[in-house]
């Protein structure tokens, strides 16, 4: 099963765009537009790729929540016996709410609060991925206030790059992630020692949207020489959590298929008995949704066209933080009008707010255009900049479809501000 395999759920049918058996224009007709258009069929199949290729090998497939949190896709992954990787307070109840395991649940990043610590202590999660001594010792300490004991994996850092864009590159020495591989075997052995802090694993992530293998494979090996080092201190380990970051088709990327790289993975683990954890995120999300948009204005520029969207930096942050490729294609797939060049903008107030740049298309107002591997860190990472509210999601299964989140209003919006009453 390969990563970009999602796109099957999305082709033309005479001339128009569908997703599943669903034509986008009677989803922008019913549902409106923006909006975020997933496929459910696409979403289990990527997790379906992911546990396949580990046959009879113990693990456990944690998603990402962050790349796309909703509640139905939350739902969905725990239903087929996916476990969350998840990084506040926010996620765990999100997980929990949408039907998680809490023994299918780790705990990731650099800044837990205590707060977000005792009720994931509560819930009874199946480890904390500790980023920091600072975070051991607060640990230990909430878990003897609360009498619990907590499960801890380090996140090592082992220092490979990825070679992703640096903004999303985690496992280099000067990255705010993980403690240093150096620091490793001396905070286990504290660990060891410090009250109700349970030690049950090791951690890495090295980056996201990676494109190729070897990374991967030099991190795994990275880890396996400290396990082999911890074993020799008498640590002993129940699982290996080897993070996310499985890239996928943008544009002309060519990241291994998922089986390929998770049998990379198990070759370096062989004859290791211990259980393996993965994070995949925008790998098992990413090309399962689209982003549906109209266009509201074609405005002829001096040195470029501008196609005016109803979508903007708000909804898909991507293209203006990254300078991320999306392809953008015509729901309506031969236009009547002549082919030009657009740039593809939305409506907020800064130059960065773009989808696409110098994209050939034939256009006319009012006509739909999918944006297109939109399902990680779309809808996650949008905003209400310039007042905007968050657009529609829905999730198309075969011919039907389910709105999995209703179109925010500009009242709730503003509900939660406070005009002076002095
Ligand atoms: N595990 C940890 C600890 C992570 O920090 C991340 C992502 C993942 C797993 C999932 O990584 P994935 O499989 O999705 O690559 N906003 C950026 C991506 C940021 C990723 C942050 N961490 C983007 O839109 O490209």
């Amino acid at each position: 099963m390969s990563a970009s395999s999602s796109f099957d759920q999305f082709t033309y049918r005479d001339g128009q765009l569908h997703v599943e058996d669903v034509p986008l224009d009677r989803i922008a007709e019913e549902f409106g537009t923006p909006c975020f258009v997933y496929s459910r069929q696409a979403l289990s199949s990527a997790l379906a790729g992911f546990d396949a290729p580990f046959g009879s090998r113990s693990h456990l497939i944690c998603y990402a929540a962050k790349a796309n949190s909703n509640l139905a896709i939350l739902q969905l992954f725990a239903r087929s016996g996916s476990g969350f990787d998840i990084v506040s307070g926010g996620e765990l109840e999100r997980v929990l709410r949408a039907g998680a395991d809490p023994q299918c649940v780790v705990f990731s990043g650099v800044g837990k609060s205590a707060d977000e610590i005792k009720r994931a202590l509560a819930a009874g999660i199946l480890c904390f991925n500790v980023e920091s001594h600072g975070e051991l010792l607060r640990l230990s300490q909430l878990a003897q206030e609360t009498g619990r004991i907590a499960p801890i994996s380090l996140r090592v850092n082992p220092d490979v790059d990825p070679k992703t864009h640096p903004y999303i590159s985690t496992g280099l020495k000067n990255n705010k992630f993980g403690v240093p591989f150096e620091a490793a075997i001396g905070l286990y052995r504290e660990a060891s020692r410090l009250p109700r802090l349970r030690i049950v694993g090791i951690d890495c992530h090295i980056g996201s949207q990676i494109t190729e293998i070897p990374p991967f494979v030099d991190a795994v090996r990275r880890v396996l020489r400290l396990v082999d080092d911890l074993r020799a201190a008498h640590i002993e380990l129940e699982h290996f959590d080897l993070g996310g970051g499985l890239g996928i088709r943008y544009r002309d990327e060519t990241p291994p298929p998922v089986s390929a790289y998770v049998r990379a993975l198990l070759e370096e683990l062989r004859g290791r008995p211990q259980r393996i954890l993965l994070e995949p995120g925008r790998a098992l999300v990413g090309n399962a949704g689209v982003l549906l948009t109209r266009v509201e204005y074609l405005k002829d520029g001096t040195e470029r066209n501008f196609a005016i969207v109803d979508a903007a930096m708000n909804d898909l942050l991507r293209p203006a933080l990254y300078e991320a490729w999306h392809d953008i294609l015509p729901v309506q797939q031969a236009g009547s009008s002549p082919m030009r060049r657009y740039d593809i903008v939305g409506p907020v107030c800064e130059s960065a707010d773009f989808l696409g740049h110098e994209r050939d298309l034939s256009l006319r107002r009012g006509d739909l255009l999918a944006v297109m591997s939109a399902g990680a860190y779309g809808m996650a990472m949008s905003s209400n900049y310039n007042t905007r509210p968050r657009a529609a999601e829905v999730l198309v299964d075969a011919k039907r479809t389910d709105l999995i989140r209703v179109r925010e209003t500009i009242d709730e919006l503003l509900a939660a501000e406070r005009l002076l009453d002095r």
